[in-house]
This record gives C-alpha cells, structure tokens and sequence, in this order.
C-alpha cells in the first residue's frame, strides 16, 4: 500500500516537514511495508496553476508527471498545512487544482494542521469545506491538530504539548491506514468519464 505525505508549508525546512517526517516513521512503526511519497510543497516549488498546464512544458513535464504519477499510485494522503493568516496556505489550495487527474478521487485523505500558538482549526474548517469538489478526496472524519508544534517532539515534548497527543496520533494513523485499505474497492465502480467533477 502506498501513502503520500504532502508537507504544505512554504518554508523551507519547515515545522511541517519535521511533522511529515515524524508521521512517516509512525506510519513505517506501524506497517514496515509500506510505499510512503514525501512531497515538500516548500521544496518543490510548483507554480500556482496556470493554463499553461495543459502545454506540458518545463516543470509541467517530467516534475509534475512524476508528482502526479506518485500520487496516484497513492491509496491515501495526509496532509500536513500550517495556519497562515487564520487559512489553509496557498500551496495547499494550489495542490487541489493541480490535480485535475483524479489522483485524489474516492481516496482517503487525513488533515493534519500545526500553529506555532493556539491556531490550526481554520486550515480545517476550510479543506474541508472548498477541496473535494473535482478532486472527490475524501476526508476521514478524525483530524489531528498541534499546536506549539515548535515544542512537539517525540520523548521530549515541551510543556505545552499535553501527554494524550501521541496517543491520538498512533489511534487516528491506525484508522486512517484501515480506510486507506478499506477503500481500495470503491474505486473500482468510480466513473470519471461522466462524473469526473462534483456538483
Ligand atoms: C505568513 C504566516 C502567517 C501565519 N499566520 C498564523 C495564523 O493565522 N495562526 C497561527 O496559529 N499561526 C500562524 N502563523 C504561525 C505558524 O503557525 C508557524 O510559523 C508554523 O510553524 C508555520 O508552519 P511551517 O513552519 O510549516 O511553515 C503564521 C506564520 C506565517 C509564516
């Protein structure tokens, strides 16, 4: 099974990334099996979409298809978005129009928000809300959110991140790689052809 792992900040080396490769090794802990696509959002520096798309020249060549490719291998993604102006960030709206390919469709996605303070649910509220409607991703009713993530780190958290969060981490993983399992026959009666966009 394959899992894509999308860091969506737009730093470098970003609070994101370290939380994308933390989410990696808890998901390898949980099924050593596991085909896991990182993609830095920060790091791979996709333009906003443009119609230029469609011509396939330079980074829609060979970067996007390969992109594009491994995210629709893909049985399920999480999305790691940092809150940026009480948002989802640009590259992570960018993302949904990317991919017209149906890479996302009838596929489970988890949103995983981090806030250097107290934020991270409007990033939520808001994919929830505007990303699934041509993509068809399909998010799974758990979310985790952390916030002072500055502070989280495994074994030695700081005081600001409470005792249950790891816990909630392993438990909302482990669903999401069932759904992720699960969901893999529903998309053998999608049709694409006829109702490739929502209502
Ligand atoms: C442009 C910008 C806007 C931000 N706005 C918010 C915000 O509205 N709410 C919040 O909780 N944190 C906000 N932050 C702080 C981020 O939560 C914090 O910098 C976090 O580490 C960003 O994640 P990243 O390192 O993955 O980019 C903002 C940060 C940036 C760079």
């Amino acid at each position: 099974m394959k899992i894509s792992i999308i860091s969506a900040s737009h730093r470098i080396n970003s609070e994101s990334k370290k939380i994308s490769d933390l989410l990696k090794n808890n998901l390898l802990n949980l099924n050593s099996n596991l085909n896991i696509f990182s993609l830095d959002l920060a790091k791979s520096s996709l333009p906003l979409w443009s119609p230029d798309k469609k011509n396939g020249e330079g980074v829609w060549g060979e970067t996007w298809n390969s992109i594009s490719k491994n995210l629709e291998n893909s049985d399920g993604f999480i999305l790691v978005v940092p809150e940026y102006g009480g948002m989802a960030t640009p590259a992570a709206k960018n993302i949904f129009l990317l991919c017209g390919n149906g890479e996302f469709s009838h596929k489970p996605g988890l949103i995983v928000s981090i806030s250097s303070g107290d934020g991270g649910a409007y990033p939520i509220s808001e994919l929830r809300s505007s990303s699934y409607k041509n993509t068809h991703i399909m998010w799974i009713p758990e979310n985790i959110i952390i916030r002072n993530v500055e502070e989280f780190n495994p074994g030695s958290h700081g005081k600001n991140i409470p005792e249950w969060l790891d816990y909630r981490i392993d438990y909302v993983l482990k669903l999401f790689l069932a759904y992720a399992s699960n969901m893999k026959p529903i998309r053998k009666i999608v049709n694409r052809k006829d109702f490739g966009n929502g209502m």
